[in-house]
C-alpha cells in the first residue's frame, strides 16, 4: 500500500512537471521564433533591395545562433537540425559573394529554398509564408 502512494505522488509530480513546462512554452515564444521572425524581415527586405537594385545590408551575423538556440520544448528536432542550419548559414555566405544582379538574385532564391529545405523537415507551417518570397 506504501509503495501504492508513492507510486502515486510520482506520477503527480511528473505530470505536474510536465503542464509546467509545456505551459511555460506557451507563454512567450522562444527564442527561435524570435529569431525566426527576425529573418523572414530579414529576407523581405532584401527581397526589396533587390528590386530597387540597393546593396546588401550589412551581414546578419546574429543568424550563427540558428545552430544553439533553444526551439520550443515541445517540438522534436530532429538530428539534421546542425545540417540544415550549417546549409543555412553557407548559404547566406554565398549570397554575399554575389558579384552581379543576376547572381545576386539567383543567390537569394538558393538562400529561400534554403529556410525551405529546414522547414519541411521540422516545421512546415510557415513554408506558405516563406515560398512568397522568391524572385521571378
Ligand atoms: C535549421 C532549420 C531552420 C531554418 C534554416 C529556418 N527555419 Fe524558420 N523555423 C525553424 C523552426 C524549428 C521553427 C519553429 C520555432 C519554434 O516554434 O520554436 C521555425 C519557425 C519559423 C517561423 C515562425 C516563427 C513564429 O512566429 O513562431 C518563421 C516565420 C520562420 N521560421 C521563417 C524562416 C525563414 C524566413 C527562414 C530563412 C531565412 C527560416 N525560417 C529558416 C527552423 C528553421
Amino acid at each position: 500500500m506504501k509503495s501504492m502512494s508513492r507510486n502515486k505522488s510520482i506520477i503527480f509530480l511528473f505530470s505536474l512537471f510536465a503542464l509546467l513546462s509545456i505551459s511555460a512554452s506557451y507563454k512567450k515564444p522562444s527564442q527561435m521564433a524570435k529569431l525566426m521572425k527576425k529573418m523572414l524581415e530579414y529576407i523581405k527586405e532584401e527581397k526589396v533591395r533587390i528590386e530597387k537594385s540597393e546593396p546588401l545590408t550589412a551581414f546578419p551575423k546574429y543568424f550563427k545562433k540558428l545552430s544553439t538556440v533553444k526551439v520550443t520544448k515541445t517540438k522534436d528536432i530532429p538530428a539534421e537540425h546542425q545540417h540544415y542550419s550549417e546549409k543555412f548559414l553557407h548559404d547566406l555566405n554565398v549570397y554575399y559573394t554575389s558579384s552581379n544582379p543576376e547572381q545576386r538574385k539567383s543567390n537569394f532564391n538558393l538562400l529561400v529554398q534554403s529556410c525551405i529545405s529546414c522547414h519541411e523537415q521540422e516545421c512546415p507551417g510557415p513554408i506558405v509564408v516563406i515560398k512568397k518570397n522568391f524572385m521571378e
